[in-house]
């Protein structure tokens, strides 16, 4: 009798596995991708998601608190751009390769700036619910992370990429492969809650096969509301030279195929519209405004005639260019460099903080520092030629510029001359990222490079300390760059510049991998900014500010900060709430020298636990310039 009720039990775990995987493949043909976030404005949000057949879909959203759930229908399109070639069909798919899917786009209206709302989409049998938030009104505390070059594809499995040794010629692999690399680095995005991901540029590793567009978008989104990063937190994309490739074994650069490559991306990314430009021109580079921040996507994938010295793809054909395809110039005089200065010229009035995006990073120290050319250091890719742009930065007050295709975690810094409104000219300086370690490569710097903007290059400012032939800290690692905006007092501003790792584990005794540590590099930047009146800001100071570490972060019981070993004299450690009343002192006194840690205990002052939620901290000391932060409370969470 016993065994008979394990046979029916077991029999019973059949058919529901079996049922479980109907479903499955059901809900993937019902969601070939999953619903993303795309282009959020003050009022309005656009939500994207793919499906197999052309069966409409329908979205549902509340404010938590009001009364009234709204939906719409969606409309789905064919979207014949994103089937699969003729090449992936015959060697991956046996010649029965699934058709081109259909797109759903829906556009949500009348909402309320600055608040967080829920949704549900539902396709045949399959839904996904989440949260998306609008744009704040006005400037009010905002984080943002940027990466670029996570170059996506299905053969990333179990591909472990070139890890340089800073101390010796003998090549290495890094110690994970690049699919848990980029998996990782996402899991630690997610858990810092940004409003808003930055991606310069080599999202996939070939832009014009769908099969690394499918391994993006299994990353980037997901059935599980948990996992899914593009379901809750919009992206903004600049293209890379990979997003115009159709790939090693299709047509590479050449044209059609490089628009083939690129009208893939387009397909998928919806840009906020630009009045100057033409419409199929729309995606490729774009100007966005964000509660205190303006970012300026650009599109530098290609420029002049092709093979010239201000080119930075001799295989790419551009707008310039005979035969040439829409791939569009951005040197003196084109369309890209004239809309480009007009934007710049609306960001310095309006927003705090002005970033620029685009893949090719114009001083580093990587492969692609070498002028254009052919030949002896020389590169056919170069991003030199976007040099072109610096004094248009400069006079404009860019804060800084991110940027991947070297794949090497590097800043460089440039100074000049800014021209405020007024006419007042200001000194200023522009920091250049390269944040290209997203999920691919992880490159030194080439022989024969010279980089004299350089002011952090993690191959040589992070050694990596061993012990017992596990590595316990330092090194070169996949990772981004966590931008918070914040208000210090009413006419002050800062944006805080942290570049974050995530460090692998290995137990030491049987150098098993064990999960993963978010790391900052020490290399924090911090702009400032001063507010003479509600829409024009002047006075700016840009200084390297000292590392605080906050961990863990979210957290459920308690968290430490830990600021700066030289610090001595009065420190006072405060902690506000997300509209900016002080709830708690953590510390107000001297510091001794030794340890610097302070703990909280997500308590107030009066010792009532406060709400989940997002919290500010500050540190200020007897000198320098106060410390500010962003931590999350999460008793629910496993931290
Ligand atoms: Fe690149």
């Amino acid at each position: 009798m016993i065994r008979y009720m394990g046979m029916k039990r077991k029999w019973l775990a059949i058919v529901i596995l079996l049922g479980s995987v109907a479903l499955s493949i059901k809900a993937q043909e019902d969601f070939r991708v999953w619903p993303y976030l795309q282009n959020p404005s003050m009022d309005s949000i656009t939500i994207l998601w793919f499906s197999g057949s052309d069966l409409p879909g329908q979205v549902e959203w509340y404010r938590p608190g009001d009364q009234g759930l709204k939906s719409v229908i969606s409309d789905p399109l064919p979207s014949e751009s994103l089937a699969y070639s003729r090449w992936e069909d015959s060697t991956f798919f046996g010649g029965e390769a699934p058709s081109f899917p259909f797109r759903h786009r829906v556009r949500i209206g009348d909402l309320e700036a600055g608040a967080t709302y829920s949704y549900e989409v539902t396709q045949g049998s399959a839904s996904f619910h989440s949260t998306f938030r609008t744009a704040p009104q006005g400037n009010q505390a905002i984080r943002f992370i940027v990466y670029s070059d996570s170059e996506t594809e299905p053969e990333s499995t179990g591909n472990f990429t070139s890890w340089p040794d800073p101390d010796s010629v003998y090549s290495r692999k890094y110690l994970i492969d690049q699919t848990t690399g980029y998996r990782n680095n996402l899991q630690v995005i997610r858990s810092r809650q940004p409003d808003l991901v930055l991606i310069a540029g080599d999202l996939t590793q070939h832009g014009g096969e769908q099969r690394d567009w499918d391994a993006f978008w299994i990353h980037n989104t997901d059935s599980v509301t948990s996992k899914s990063l593009a379901g809750q937190v919009p992206m903004l994309t600049a293209p890379g030279n990979h997003e115009y490739y159709e790939g090693n074994y299709l047509d590479g650069y050449s044209q059609p195929g490089s628009e083939r490559a690129i009208s893939r991306y387009l397909t998928y990314f919806e840009a906020p519209s630009n009045h100057a430009l033409q419409k199929e021109r729309l995606g490729r580079y774009y100007s966005y405004r964000y509660g205190p921040v303006t970012v300026i996507a650009l599109d530098l994938c290609n420029n002049g005639l092709n093979g010239s010295e201000d080119d930075t793809n001799f295989y790419l054909l551009g707008e310039s260019d005979p035969e040439g395809g829409m791939a569009p110039d951005f040197g003196h005089g084109s369309r890209q460099y004239t809309w480009l200065e007009s934007q710049l010229i609306e960001s310095q009035k309006n927003s705090l903080f002005t970033f620029v995006m685009f893949h090719h990073i114009p001083y580093s120290s990587g492969p692609h520092s070498f002028p254009a050319g052919e030949g002896e250091y020389l590169d056919n890719q170069s991003g030199v030629p976007a040099r072109l742009l610096t004094p248009l930065f400069l006079e404009y007050g860019v804060d800084a510029v991110f940027c991947g295709h070297d794949e090497i975690w590097e800043r460089s810094e440039v100074t000049g001359t800014e021209k405020l409104p007024d006419g007042t000219e200001v000194a200023h300086s522009i920091s250049f990222f390269d944040v290209g370690v997203g999920g691919d490569g992880l490159r030194g710097p080439m022989e024969g490079s010279d980089n004299s903007h350089q002011q952090f290059l993690v191959h040589e400012d992070v050694p990596e300390v061993w012990e017992e032939g596990i590595l316990v800290s330092g090194g070169k690692h996949y990772g981004h760059l966590e931008v918070d905006i914040l208000p210090l007092d009413d006419s002050t501003w800062n944006a805080v510049l942290t570049p974050a790792y995530v460090f692998p584990l290995y137990n030491k005794t049987d150098s098993t991998y064990s999960g993963i540590e978010r790391r900052q590099y020490n290399d924090q930047v911090v702009l400032t900014r001063i507010v003479v009146d509600t829409t024009v800001s002047v006075g700016y100071e840009s200084k390297m500010a000292a590392q605080v570490r906050c961990y863990p972060n979210p957290f459920s019981t308690q968290t430490t900060f830990e600021y700066p070993q030289g610090v001595v004299g009065e420190v006072r450690v405060s902690i506000f709430d997300a509209q900016g009343r002080l709830i708690r002192i953590l510390h107000d006194k001297t510091s001794r020298t030794g340890s610097h840690t302070i703990k909280w205990n997500g308590k107030e002052n009066s010792g009532i636990p406060v709400p989940s939620g997002l919290y500010l901290y500050r540190i200020e000391m007897t000198s320098g310039d106060p410390i500010s932060g962003r931590v999350v409370f999460n008793p629910s969470s496993d931290y």
